[in-house]
């Protein structure tokens, strides 16, 4: 698949904003952030239209966020108000930013969209780099489920209509840890596609990553209320510069 994060903002937004797509867990992510550095300055890796960056923002923090589509980029200008929050347009492995961050964070699964591990490990090396120390690097990624997938495949119904469907087809790659995944939203006016390719990590390979990056886990919790992490679903995984 010739995928182009740069084209995500292109596809992604209708899909993400269908019903059962959302994540509605502004309130819970932004309050847990601005705990962690009331009235800093926060990075976000892959801000996309704000979801959250705007609402830690109205808690005082100032957020700054890469971002790789300039189609998200123009959604989140579109919705700043009085928060203070900045977008830069690049790649987040490169954390194109100047200066020092109390809380550099990424989330909603988006750390996976890097499409390598050479990318990954620069991305939490960089993130370290813009990190004082005793500041810190939050991740909220899913630990990886192989039982989804049968020969390295696997298809799913997400939504079934009256009139509609939509339907995802997977392929795995288990040696390079990627999937090639087709969202593929079946209507009798035509087929709409929402292409996708995520490389995951293991948890104890994000803690690799970290330490190779100079940072510790402090915290691994099933949610962003500090619920118990049970080795599989969503997590939050908060680490500290040495
Ligand atoms: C799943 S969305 C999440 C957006 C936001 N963090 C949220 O929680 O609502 C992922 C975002 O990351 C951006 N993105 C993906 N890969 C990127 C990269 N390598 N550099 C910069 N932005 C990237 C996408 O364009 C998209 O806006």
């Amino acid at each position: 698949m010739d995928y182009d994060i740069a084209a995500y903002g292109e596809h992604r937004p209708e899909y993400d904003s269908m019903s059962w797509a959302l994540r509605h867990d502004e309130d819970e992510a932004s309050s847990f952030l601005a705990a962690l550095a009331p009235g800093g300055r926060a990075l976000e890796l892959g801000i996309g239209t704000g979801r959250v960056a705007l609402p830690l923002a109205g808690r005082g923090l100032k957020v700054v966020g890469v971002e790789g589509s300039p189609t998200m980029a123009a959604g989140l200008e579109r919705n700043v108000g009085d928060e203070d929050v900045e977008v830069v347009i690049g790649d987040f492995a490169d954390v194109p930013v100047e200066g020092e961050f109390d809380l550099v964070y990424c989330i909603s699964e988006t750390f996976f969209l890097l499409p390598t591990q050479e990318s990954q490990v620069r991305c939490v090396r960089n993130a370290a780099e813009h990190l004082p120390e005793g500041g810190l690097f939050v991740i909220q990624a899913f630990v990886p489920d192989h039982d989804l997938y049968c020969a390295n495949q696997s298809t799913g119904t997400r939504v079934v209509g009256d009139r509609n469907a939509i339907i995802s087809a997977r392929r795995h790659d288990r040696a390079e840890q990627r999937v090639e995944l087709q969202s593929i939203q079946l209507r009798e006016d035509g087929n709409t596609f929402y292409p996708m390719l995520y490389r995951y990590v293991w948890p104890s390979e994000l803690d690799l990553m970290a330490q190779l990056a100079g940072l510790t886990r402090v915290s691994r919790a099933g949610g962003w209320r500090g619920e118990r992490y049970t080795g599989s679903g969503e997590y939050v995984a908060v680490y500290r510069k040495n």
